[in-house]
C-alpha cells in the first residue's frame, strides 16, 4: 500500500507516524520504502540516527523532492509491500506528487482550533488530487489528544464532516513515550515503555491497513 501522510500544517506529527508505521509494517517482515519528501529531512535524519547507534533498520528510506517523488515511486513499487511518503507541512509539488500515485491520503490532526481550520483546506486538496488519482483514500485522526477535556470531541464533529476525508476511530494520545522514542531512532512498540501508546499507534495501523482492498 502506498501512502502518504501529508497536511497543510506544520508540527501535527507526520514525520512521528510515518516512522512509527514504518517500524511497524517492517515488524511484519513487509518490504518498505520510507520516503521523506520533506526538505526538513525528519524521517531521513531518523533513519540516519538508527542506523548510527547500529539498530537495525530492515527498510529502505530515501529523501526525494518534487515530481521525483511521483517518478520514483512508480519506478519502485514493484520491490516493496509498503511505501510510506513522509511529506512536508505545507502544500508543496512533492505533497502533490505523493497524492498523485498513493493510495491512502492520511492526515494526521491536532485538537487544536487553528488545526482543525485547515480541515476544510485539506478537504479542497483531496478534491482536486481525486481528479488526477481516483484511487485515493483520504483519511483524518487526532494526533497529540488530551487525556481529557472537550477538545478531542469537538475536534472530532469537526472532521467527521469534513467532506471527502473520513475520520478512522482512532486517537493518538499526547505521549512524552512517542517523543521519547523518536529521540532515540525507535519507534515507540520499540522503546516498549508504554503500552497505551503501542496500543494507539497499533489501532492507527490497524485502522489504515484495514482499509486495504
Ligand atoms: N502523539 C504524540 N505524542 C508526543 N509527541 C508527539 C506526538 N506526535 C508528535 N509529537 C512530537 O511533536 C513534534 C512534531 O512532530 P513531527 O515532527 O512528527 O510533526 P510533523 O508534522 O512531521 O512536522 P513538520 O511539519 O515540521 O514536518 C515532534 O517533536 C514529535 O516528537
Ligand atoms: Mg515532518
Amino acid at each position: 500500500m502506498i501512502i502518504c501522510v501529508g497536511s497543510v500544517k506544520g508540527g501535527v506529527g507526520k514525520s512521528l507516524i510515518s516512522t512509527n508505521l514504518t517500524v511497524l509494517r517492517a515488524l511484519k517482515n513487509k518490504r518498505v520504502l520510507l520516503i521523506d519528501a520533506d526538505e526538513q529531512g525528519t524521517s531521513g535524519d531518523w533513519t540516519d540516527h538508527r542506523t548510527d547507534l547500529g539498530i537495525s533498520t530492515p527498510w529502505t528510506t530515501v529523501r526525494l523532492k518534487g515530481s521525483a517523488v511521483r517518478t520514483e515511486v512508480q519506478k519502485l513499487s514493484k520491490n516493496y509491500d509498503d511505501i510510506i511518503i513522509d511529506c512536508g507541512g505545507r502544500d508543496t509539488a512533492s505533497l502533490r506528487a505523493a497524492l498523485i500515485v498513493s493510495d491512502v491520503f492520511l492526515v494526521p490532526f491536532q485538537p487544536k482550533s487553528f488545526d482543525i481550520w485547515t480541515a476544510q483546506k485539506v478537504s479542497e486538496l483531496v478534491d482536486e488530487a481525486k481528479s488526477l488519482n481516483d484511487k485515493l483514500r483520504s483519511y483524518s485522526f487526532i494526533n497529540c489528544a488530551g487525556t481529557r477535556g472537550r477538545d478531542n470531541d469537538d475536534a472530532k464533529s469537526i472532521l467527521s464532516k469534513i467532506d471527502g476525508i473520513k475520520l478512522l476511530p482512532v486517537t493518538v494520545v499526547l505521549r512524552k513515550s512517542f517523543s521519547n522514542a523518536t529521540a532515540e531512532g525507535l519507534g515507540v512498540i520499540e522503546l516498549n515503555s508504554d503500552k497505551k501508546a503501542i496500543q494507539e499507534i497499533i489501532a492507527l495501523h490497524d485502522a489504515v491497513f484495514k482499509t486495504q482492498k
